[in-house]
């Protein structure tokens, strides 16, 4: 590679303008400090937001979960109502008006000096909002189904709240991924909780069944929209356990998240779900989602 092509390469990376901390300002500049609590604590919670046509999608629900997920974990911070804006500006000057793309919100405690409790009161949470164009999956994926592995559940009891903490997640998706498969679903008691990054669903005798909302799930965003689309064209929806056990008897399975959007899933291990074809409520339910849109 010639130098001018690194350094346009860097200052590519550079002209990408984040928020942080009350800034707008080039990513290559921003900035956190060694004594953040999210760097050495994971101590705090992040959304990822669809945006669509340069308008943020559910931004009210994404909103309300993170502020569930502050106030469990006691964190101050009160600049909530301005959050939407700074997206927006984000979607304009990055250009991202008319693609598809996302937003990532992360806020943390702020940075203090290294301790495990609390920081002195008036410690700054720490705000970074970045917005980037959304890669669609192959639609091959939807078309065909993708494949998942199980993997037992090793994370903490308050996965409704959407922390940064979120390496049991990681190793649970790196080993799907080394399985060569979409997503690694998430085993508790022989019950199937969720995928690493997405919720679950299940359909039987033309019922749609998914883990109730609780400290073991995440309530997705996409997960609730879809159970108000369900219901909304008669679909009956469950919120009860899906077991391991009784995969076999399951007619078929689809994920849902902001980046999943609602993806068939054909086979779970060595288990092929249904005929091993994305199913027509499944198909019917991804068709919805995204007219809605
Ligand atoms: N993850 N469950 C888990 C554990 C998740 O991390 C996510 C989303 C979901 C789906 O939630 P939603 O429909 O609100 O996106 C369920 C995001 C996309 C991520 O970590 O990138």
């Amino acid at each position: 590679m010639q130098i001018e092509e690194i350094e346009f390469e860097i200052q590519g990376v550079g002209r990408v303008l984040v928020y942080l901390n009350g800034d707008y300002l080039p990513a290559a500049e921003a900035k956190v400090s060694i004594e953040d609590r999210g760097f050495l604590f994971a101590d705090g919670v992040y959304e990822v937001i669809r945006v669509i046509d340069g308008e943020p999608h559910l931004f009210t629900e994404h909103l309300e979960r993170m502020e569930r997920g502050l106030c469990a974990l006691r964190i101050d911070f009160e600049g909530a109502d301005q959050l939407e804006g700074i997206a927006k500006r984000l979607v304009d000057e990055n250009e991202l008006g008319s693609t598809d793309a996302t937003i990532y919100i992360q806020v943390t405690r702020g940075a203090a000096p290294r301790r495990h409790s609390f920081p002195e009161p008036g410690t700054r949470p720490t705000v970074l909002v970045s917005a980037r164009e959304y890669t669609p999956h192959p639609e091959e994926y939807y078309d065909e189904g993708v494949g998942t592995i199980t993997v037992p559940d090793t994370r903490w009891a308050r996965c409704d709240i959407k922390s940064i903490a979120l390496l049991p997640n990681v190793l649970a998706n790196q080993r799907a991924r080394e399985s060569g498969r979409y997503e690694a679903l998430l085993v508790r008691d022989g019950v199937l909780l969720e995928g690493s990054l997405s919720n679950l669903f299940a359909v039987r005798d033309g019922r749609l069944i998914t883990y109730p909302r609780s400290n073991y799930i995440l309530a997705g965003i996409t997960r609730g929209l879809v159970i108000e689309l369900a219901r909304g064209a008669g679909i009956r929806v469950e919120e009860s356990p899906i077991y391991l056990e009784g995969l076999e008897e399951v007619d078929e399975l689809f994920l849902t998240g902001t980046t999943t959007e609602v993806m068939p899933v054909t086979t779970v291990d060595h288990l092929t779900i249904g005929d091993g074809r994305p199913g027509p409520l499944t198909r019917r339910l991804l068709a919805l989602y995204r007219a809605a849109l």
